[in-house]
């Protein structure tokens, strides 16, 4: 097999590239290890930027995001006796989506099999070769048990935290920086309508909690939990109890509904550099990974996306390297403004046990709500800054 761009995994970043690179005539081939099912039935997070909704839809995926998506104006920060909304248009002229990136990645299948370049689910052992040259290729075994080799000009290394392309890159020499949040996230998804018009991020003594939704009868709620949490521990008696009580405001009420999922989520940042060796490119979560906290996860990996899409058509059509010789920093330097306003609302939100970092989380909290410039400077990094392609 022959394509022009091979490209490993079919999360969000991988599909979104193959869905780029054919808009500007490019080829490209998909393998992805899970089958179609499990990668439609994952769960994941589900606030979209401006420009990741900007973009999805000058791809020609965003009908259903903007039938069914909700878009929203604000957020709301709790902290005891305050709720305080922070109005996003009237900070920075921009607006967020809640449209589970499950959801994304529904549509983008749907469109990669309806006439788009091969999208191969359930291969096994892949391995990208010889990207040190100017014809690498990838080794992968595919659904029937048949050993393939797909001859490329260039590959996508969109294969997740898990994935094989990070480690190939980093056997050239490469660096790593890691966080582990001491705390984790419990994650609820409930079949009741949600309880608030705007997510509500709120700190508490017991812990943080998020009230998030994905349709006008589904909610989504987190609670901080400690790492080693079992998920049996937690009936779903406690959770309601706990997440009323991190919300409680007088004249409030959170309704309760019945829990059709629930898991915990560790917290971790984790960023990897370069972001490239030769003709293979990372992108999305086989790059960093971010804490939920900051809803920057998928965000991160469209721009990623975003920003390769175009350095791969100038390579491929136009033969001029400009735009991959610089695609690496260009990337990172985003990626390290979404890890430091990750690490801010992680760590503005979250307690520790510590008195000292409780009153400072306190006092940032009532700064980000009665100063204009700390709040623009939250909705901003919330919406997302713009994306210099
Ligand atoms: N071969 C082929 N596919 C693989 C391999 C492999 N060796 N290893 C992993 N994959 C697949 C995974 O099964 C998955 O479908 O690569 C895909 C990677 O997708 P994601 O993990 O969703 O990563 P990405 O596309 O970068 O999405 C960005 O945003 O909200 C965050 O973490 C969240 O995953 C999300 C991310
Ligand atoms: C979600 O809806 O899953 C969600 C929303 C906001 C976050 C994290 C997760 O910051």
């Amino acid at each position: 097999m022959r394509t022009q761009v091979g490209i490993i995994g079919a999360g969000p970043a991988g599909l979104l590239l193959s869905r780029l690179l054919a808009l500007q005539g490019i080829d490209s081939v998909v393998l992805e290890n899970r089958s179609r099912a499990y990668v439609e039935a994952r769960i994941r997070a589900g606030i979209l930027e401006q420009h990741t909704v900007d973009t999805l839809t000058e791809a020609g995926v965003g009908d259903r995001l903007r039938r069914e998506g909700l878009e929203h104006h604000g957020i709301y920060l709790q902290y005891p006796g305050t709720r305080h909304k922070l109005d996003f248009p009237a900070l920075c002229g921009r607006t967020v989506w809640v449209y589970g990136q499950t959801e994304v990645t529904k549509d983008l299948i749907t469109t990669q099999l309806a006439g788009g370049p091969p999208l191969l689910f359930e291969v096994s052992d892949v391995i990208p070769e010889d990207v040190d040259t100017d014809s690498p290729r990838i080794r992968f075994t595919d659904a029937d048990g048949n050993a393939q080799v797909l001859e490329c000009d260039a590959i996508a290394g969109t294969d997740g935290f898990h994935g094989v392309s990070r480690p190939v890159v980093q056997q050239a020499g490469g660096r790593v920086w890691e966080r582990t949040y001491p705390y984790a996230w419990l994650g609820i998804l409930a079949d009741v309508a949600p309880s608030t018009d705007e997510l509500i991020y709120a700190w508490h003594p017991d812990g943080f909690a998020l009230h998030s939704m994905r349709s006008p009868s589904v909610s989504r709620l987190y609670l901080q939990v400690s790492p080693g949490e079992q998920i049996e521990d937690w009936s779903d008696d406690r959770i309601w109890d706990n997440l009323a009580t991190r919300f409680a405001l007088d004249g409030w009420e959170l309704c309760t509904g019945t829990v059709t999922d629930k898991s915990v989520l560790p917290m971790r940042s984790f960023v990897s550099a370069p972001m490239r060796r030769g003709r293979l490119f990372l992108a999305g979560d086989a790059a960093h990974i971010v804490p939920p906290t900051g809803a920057k996860g998928l965000n991160l990996a469209v721009a990623d996306v975003t920003l390769l899409a175009a350095a791969l058509v100038r390579l491929l059509r136009e033969q001029r390297s400009d735009l991959v010789d610089s695609y690496s920093d260009r990337a990172l330097a985003r990626v390290w403004r979404c890890t430091h306003f990750s690490w801010f609302m992680t760590s503005m939100l979250h307690t520790s046990g510590d008195a000292f970092d409780a009153e400072l989380q306190l006092s940032q909290l009532r700064r980000v709500c009665s100063s204009e410039a700390a709040a623009r400077e939250l909705a901003e990094n919330y919406t997302g800054l713009p994306l210099d392609v």
